[in-house]
């Protein structure tokens, strides 16, 4: 008999992995009850989790909306239109979706945002050391893992400077659990994101930046909207969602990947050490080390199999189920990864025990459009806070930090630490 699932449960979301490792001890692919009464298929094994990435049988368009409210407030209809972005969308739309996108982030776009990405973490930094150097005390998370990506986007984007304190207000507003703000905020927040991206949208049309997002604009402009979706363009509907999703795809992924890289190294000082000593290819080892043991995207997004699937074992899927693939289970499946709970950089070093590919960010046809742009910052961010931070220290025990409740996202959401 398998334990309920509850991934509002504190204590879970701290540290699933017993949890899965036992799920995928019993089965790599199983049906599992939920705490709210409903069940999931949850994929852990490793191979299994690639078969079902990569198998068009898994769809990725949520069911229709029976039963739920209809978008008649601003905000329902902010989130509605966020939902028609291409992690929920199967071929052939995908694929038109995808290959649009795939212009504006070739490895030559991105690689350009290298020294606004280092301006810009130079400037969280200052600010950081300020208030260490003030307070004595300051939290890894809110104050740099956090707005980081979300000044990065704003990069991407193409929002203009002065713009950026309220973009990260509202994203932060919308991040957060509903009673943690006064009533209404969150509403208002994404009320206020929609007005502004249908804004932005305008601007980018009619003056086109050298951003990546006035690559999307000016294609969408170019073939004009309902045309434009029939002979490849995105309309602007489609333009708006992927404003969304990229905010949302792009930073609280990499916020997490910042903030357990840093936890892992303030708790793992030999590891900090061998990095700082290392150079770039150890910073990187560092970022792909924590991408496969603390998996920034917990879970795949919802999939659902079109047909009854079979998966090995005598284990057959039926059709018009959930399915769910674990990545964080998936890349720490002691088949592919000797030692898996153990933090080891140097396992991806020229020379380490070359592991199998991780999948934190997932694989097939929707594999992380933004995986290039996540290393980046990584790999600019994490040196250059542990250079300006020589003596940083973790002011809270390990074992009591929180973490995002539920299964999509992974990561602590506070870092305190105190200069040494
Ligand atoms: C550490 C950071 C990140 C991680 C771990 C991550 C992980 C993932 C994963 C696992 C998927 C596939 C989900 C699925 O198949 O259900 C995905 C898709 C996606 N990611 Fe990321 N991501 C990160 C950062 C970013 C960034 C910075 C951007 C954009 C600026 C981005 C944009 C996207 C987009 C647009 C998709 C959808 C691709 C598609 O449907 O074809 N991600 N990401």
């Amino acid at each position: 008999m398998l334990d309920v699932l509850n991934p509002a449960d504190p204590a879970f979301a701290r540290d699933p992995y017993p949890y899965y490792a036992r799920l995928r001890a019993g089965a790599p692919v199983a049906r599992v009850p939920l705490a709210n009464g409903t069940h999931a298929w949850l994929v852990t094994g490793y191979d299994e989790a690639r078969s079902v990435l990569a198998d068009p049988r898994f769809s990725n368009v949520p069911p229709r909306a029976a039963g739920r409210p209809r978008p008649d407030s601003p905000d329902r209809r902010a989130r509605a239109c966020l939902e028609r972005h291409m992690l929920n969308s199967d071929a052939p739309d995908h694929l038109r979706l995808r290959r649009l996108t795939t212009a504006a982030f070739t490895p030559r776009r991105v690689d350009a945002l290298r020294p606004r990405i280092e301006e810009l973490t130079d400037g969280l930094l200052a600010q950081l050391s300020g208030r260490l150097a003030r307070e004595g005390r300051a939290d890894l998370v809110d104050d740099f893992a956090f707005p980081l990506p979300v000044l990065v986007i704003a990069e991407v984007l193409g929002v203009p400077e002065a713009d950026r304190d309220e973009l990260r207000e509202w994203t932060y507003r919308v991040g957060s659990p509903a009673d943690a703000l006064e009533p209404g905020a969150v509403q208002e927040a994404w009320t206020s994101l929609h007005a502004y991206f249908t804004g932005l949208i305008a601007e980018k049309r009619r003056r086109p930046g050298d951003d990546l997002f006035s690559v999307l604009a000016r294609d969408a402009r170019d073939s004009g909207d309902e045309a434009g979706a029939q002979d490849g363009g995105l309309d602007d509907g489609e333009l708006l969602a992927m404003a969304f999703l990229l905010l949302f795809a792009g930073y609280e992924t990499t916020m997490n990947l910042l903030g357990s890289a840093s936890l892992m190294l303030l708790t793992h000082p030999a590891e900090l050490a061998a990095a700082r000593a290392g150079g770039p290819a150890h910073w990187e080892a560092v970022a792909e080390e924590t991408l496969r043991h603390g998996s920034p995207l917990e879970g795949s997004t919802w999939r659902r199999t079109t047909e009854p699937v079979a998966l090995g074992d005598g284990v057959t899927i039926p059709a018009e189920e959930p399915v769910l693939v674990m990545l964080a289970a998936a890349n720490r499946d002691p088949a592919r990864f000797p030692d898996p709970d153990a933090f080891r950089p140097a396992r991806h070093l020229p020379g380490g025990t070359r592991p199998a590919p991780h999948l934190a960010f997932g694989h097939g046809p929707h594999f992380c459009l933004g995986a290039r742009l996540a290393r980046l910052e990584a790999a600019v961010a994490l040196p250059r806070l542990f250079a300006a931070l020589p003596g940083v220290a973790l002011d809270a025990d390990p074992a009591t930090l929180p973490y995002r409740p539920g299964l999509l996202v992974r990561g602590p959401r506070a870092l305190p630490v105190r200069s040494g």
